[in-house]
């Protein structure tokens, strides 16, 4: 029985090693940068992680493909290197021997990003899936439509121009406080300069009430 089981095993990860080999035509590479993204941090890749990257996969491809229960051993990896990449491909459910379309797995892993970036305290930068554009800058570009960024100069400058206006009326505010002295002796002096054009409009009313005087002489 142990024999049988031991043989059935042997056989099945042959047939992985078969599905699964770099430049595989339905496989991907994974390049991992652990020790960039979390310099001292960093976690040691080792089984259990690559255990939980295929379930990761396992469980974004039942995201995808509603129905199929994927499980770890659907996940099959290979030609990996100790400076961490490998490639992997995902075998049916219903039948292991037969590979999910690339474009599947592709729109999974796309679908997923997020969640397999998470659990491997990476990014798409430093978990990156050669081949797969990461989905976030493809959907960023159309959310903020060209209206958008205008509208946002545009209140950018009017808001520049408000803080400009406030700052600078409070500056000459500060500036006449400061020369208040100087301006109640300007005051005085144009004071005193009125005074004197009243004096003079008062000489001219006295020019012609002297004329006046004159012509009463006359
Ligand atoms: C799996 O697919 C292969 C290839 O199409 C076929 O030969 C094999 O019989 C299938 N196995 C099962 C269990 O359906």
């Amino acid at each position: 029985m142990l024999e049988k089981i031991i043989f059935l095993l042997c056989s099945l990860s042959a047939l992985s090693e078969q599905l699964c080999a770099p430049d595989a035509s339905d496989g991907y590479k994974v390049r991992l940068s652990i020790k960039t993204a979390l310099g001292d941090q960093a976690y040691v890749w080792n089984k259990n992680e690559m255990f939980l990257f295929r379930a990761t996969l396992a469980f974004a491809m039942r995201n995808q493909i509603s129905g199929q229960d994927f499980e770890v051993s659907n996940i099959v990896v290979c030609d990996e290197t100790p400076r961490v990449s490998f490639w992997f491909v995902v075998t049916l459910p219903a039948n292991s021997s037969l590979l999910v379309d690339k474009e599947k797995v592709e729109e999974a892993v796309r679908k997923s990003r997020n969640r397999i970036n998470s659990a491997f305290l990476l990014t798409d930068k430093t978990l990156e899936f050669i081949g797969i554009p990461p989905t976030l800058a493809a959907p960023v570009k159309p959310d903020t439509p060209p209206w958008l960024i205008v509208f946002g100069v545009v209140m950018g400058v009017v808001g520049a121009g408000i803080v400009f206006l406030l700052v600078s009326s409070v500056v000459q505010r500060k500036r006449r406080k400061d020369e208040k002295t100087d301006d109640e002796d300007i005051g005085e002096e144009t004071r005193v300069k009125t005074v004197e054009n009243g004096s003079a409009s008062e000489g001219v009313y006295n020019m012609s009430f002297s004329d006046d005087d004159r012509l009463t002489k006359m």
